[in-house]
């Protein structure tokens, strides 16, 4: 932990763009930050906060031009940017085509969360980094978001790699979330600025949508949509059968075709490794990217290696079997 001072600030954006973990403070709630653009530091987030499910994240920018870059401003997030930027307001909008932040933090999704901050030190800490910063509240995966340093240090301890103290938080409460990628907008989570406001300031009536009904969420503001491919999902596939597509994790030696010869020869497009090597981080990056990749109907299905159920593999098998079981049905519309 070391006081957010020039040098200070300098530092940790230098380990940021290096793939290092780096809490910042913000008004809301301090920050775990991840560079955006490197799905395998996005990957590590998951892994330090213990987080059994990937949930999508919000990618932090020092002004809303950068946030331009990644996703598609309609007319109303361009009124909501104007008159809430910087501030606690997450707007979730749709990702650009040719998006170059990780699909990690959309989770699979079509849509990314962005938001500017206020806060001075983490105005200057996104400048200086120069890169879009996904970020989640710095605490630990059940417990609450930290408003002060130490009690991002006592929850994430050593799996940080520098954690800029800036003071308590002034609004000690996570930002808004408000998705316009809809027709209608609705607040996915409540926070510092209300819906009555924002309807104010947008001119159309704004919906609450906090999921009850979805899912049980575990927390206010729990995603409960997730993405799912439009073909079938086969999991803990040990071979490959005709017409299916192979999403690999470590070898493939001796992965064989159901009706002879080795999976290894499939043409490129029906294979992808989420990590040859066995590596659970990168298999993570990779896994909504390569997921998409995969999903054509041309194939018949997506067989899916065996994943192990430790680490970052507890949240991927979470998310194959929700794809396993929402696979085909197209029913929530997001693909
Ligand atoms: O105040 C805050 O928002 C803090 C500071 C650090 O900015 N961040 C924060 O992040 O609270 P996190 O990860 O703890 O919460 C992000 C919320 C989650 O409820 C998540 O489901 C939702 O935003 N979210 C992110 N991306 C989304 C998306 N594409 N669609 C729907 N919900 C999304
Ligand atoms: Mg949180």
């Amino acid at each position: 932990m070391i006081e957010a001072c020039d040098s200070a600030i300098i530092r940790g954006a230098e380990l940021l763009r290096n793939g290092k973990l780096v809490v910042f403070p913000t008004e809301t709630v301090y920050g775990l930050g991840a560079n955006a653009l490197d799905g395998q530091a996005v990957a590590g987030i998951f892994e330090a906060k213990g987080r059994p499910q990937f949930n999508p994240l919000i990618v932090h920018v020092s002004q809303a031009k950068e946030a331009e870059e990644y996703v598609e401003f309609s007319e109303m997030a361009k009124v909501a940017a104007m008159h809430f930027w910087p501030g606690p307001l997450t707007m979730i909008l749709p990702r650009k085509k040719g998006c170059r932040v990780s699909e990690l933090c959309s989770a699979g999704l079509s849509t990314l969360a962005v938001r500017v901050p206020a806060h001075d030190i983490a105005q200057k800490f996104l400048k200086e980094t120069g890169v879009p910063v996904a970020a989640p509240s710095a605490n630990r995966s059940g417990s609450i978001s930290p408003t002060l340093p130490i009690l991002a240090a006592e929850s994430l301890g050593e799996s940080v790699d520098l954690i800029l103290a800036g003071g308590p938080c002034t609004v000690g409460l996570e930002s808004t979330v408000l998705d316009l990628s809809g027709k209608q907008p609705v607040v996915l989570r409540p926070g510092a600025i209300t819906a009555e406001q924002i309807e104010e300031v947008l001119c159309v009536p704004v919906g609450y949508d906090f999921g009850e009904k979805i899912d049980k969420p575990k927390s206010p503001g729990q995603l409960l949509r997730h993405y799912a491919p439009s073909i079938p999902v086969r999991l803990k596939a040990v071979d490959v059968e005709a017409g299916e597509a192979l999403l690999a994790f470590g070898s493939t030696q001796f992965m064989a075709m159901k009706g002879g010869g080795f999976a290894h020869n499939l043409p490129e497009t029906a294979f992808k490794n989420l990590s040859e090597q066995g590596d659970l981080i990168e298999a993570a990056s990779n896994l909504f990217a390569y997921l998409h990749l995969l999903d054509c109907p041309e194939h018949k299905a997506i067989a899916v290696m065996d994943i192990p159920e430790q680490g970052l593999g507890i949240a991927m098998n979470d998310r194959l079997r929700r794809a396993a079981k929402g696979a085909g049905s197209q029913k929530n519309g997001l693909k």
